[in-house]
């Protein structure tokens, strides 16, 4: 019988996993979960005899590839695809796949949801600030980006856009402006969203001379990943402008010391929960558990990443 494991150190909402074991349950294929492990350790056992693996932000790791013995797909339900060595994959025939767009409507929803929390002061009763009227930078025009855009323009801000890999006329048609270089996006736009993949390219790269171009009043949103904005900018930049703000989904790791000097102008939640709805979890979850089956059953390899 087919084995599939999901191993989600951060738990599908339930009606996601009964969604996704009644497709495997169809299929004939055995379901077993592996939720809130404690140890990696504990996941690399749990690999060693499955054909599928279905992960969140699980750290598919050469040590987890290389247990499973029967392994032959691994799909991140979700965009980013940064936890999986991609490498140790192919080199052992494994298939790596994605799910994009599913999840992304949750992590737009949240971007907006944090920016109005910080422009009203935390919700503290004190006189805060609008997002109408002013001028929001999509960093990168994907699957968030485009519902951040179709978002934002219902609270009525003015949209701009880079994106080097989307042509112009795509991101022209939702009725976003589209900027030729990084640079000018954040010299134009007092709001960043920060929807770029980390990778060996965009680690980082959100530095200092990048941010200090902003304008006054600056605040940064990143729903992507922490790795993507270069800390010691960050403290440097928070540090030199006392209008800068940082709002992120999942803290920086020098969150303390920004919390100890900066207070008011951060938001970072908890744990990273962008795309923590059920509806994010369900529309992720069937389409791993279709994928997997569609690749297994007819070799279909779309959203292959490796
Ligand atoms: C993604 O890359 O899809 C998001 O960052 C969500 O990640 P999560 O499944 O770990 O919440």
């Amino acid at each position: 019988m087919t084995k599939v494991l999901i191993a989600t150190v951060k738990p599908f909402a339930p009606a996601a996993v009964n969604a996704i074991k009644e497709i495997f349950d169809k299929a004939g294929y055995e379901t077993i979960l592996l939720e809130k492990y404690p140890e990696q350790s504990d996941f690399v056992k749990a690999v060693e005899d499955v054909d599928a693996l279905i992960i969140r932000s699980d750290k598919a790791t050469k040590e987890v590839i290389d247990s499973g013995k029967n392994l032959k797909i691994i799909v991140r339900a979700g965009a980013g695809y940064d936890n999986i060595d991609l490498e140790a994959a192919t080199d052992k025939g494994v298939v790596a796949m994605n799910t994009p767009g599913q999840n992304s409507n949750a992590v737009a929803e949240l971007a907006l949801g944090m920016m109005v929390y910080l422009v009203r002061n935390q919700f503290n009763g004190t006189a805060g600030t609008e997002l109408r009227g002013k001028k929001l930078g999509i960093h990168a025009y994907g699957n968030v980006g485009k519902y951040v855009a179709k978002i934002a323009k219902g609270f009525g801000m003015e949209i701009y856009a880079y994106d080097p890999f989307i042509p112009k006329e795509t991101i022209e048609k939702d009725g976003v402006k589209v900027l030729n270089s990084v640079e000018e996006l954040y010299k134009t736009c007092q709001y960043i969203s920060v929807n770029i993949p980390a990778n060996e390219k965009t680690k980082n790269s959100i530095n200092y001379e990048l941010l200090s171009l902003m304008p006054k009043g600056a605040t940064v949103v990143n729903t992507a990943r922490k790795e993507v904005v270069c800390e010691e900018s960050l403290l440097k930049i928070f540090a030199d402008r006392n209008d800068f703000k940082y709002i992120s989904d999942i803290a920086p790791d020098c969150k303390d010391e920004i919390a100890g000097k900066f207070e008011g102008r951060f938001f970072f939640t908890p744990k990273k929960m962008g795309a923590q709805t059920s509806e994010a979890n369900i529309n992720a979850g069937i389409a791993a558990a279709t994928q997997i089956i569609n690749y297994l059953e007819k070799g279909d390899k779309t959203y292959q990443v490796n």
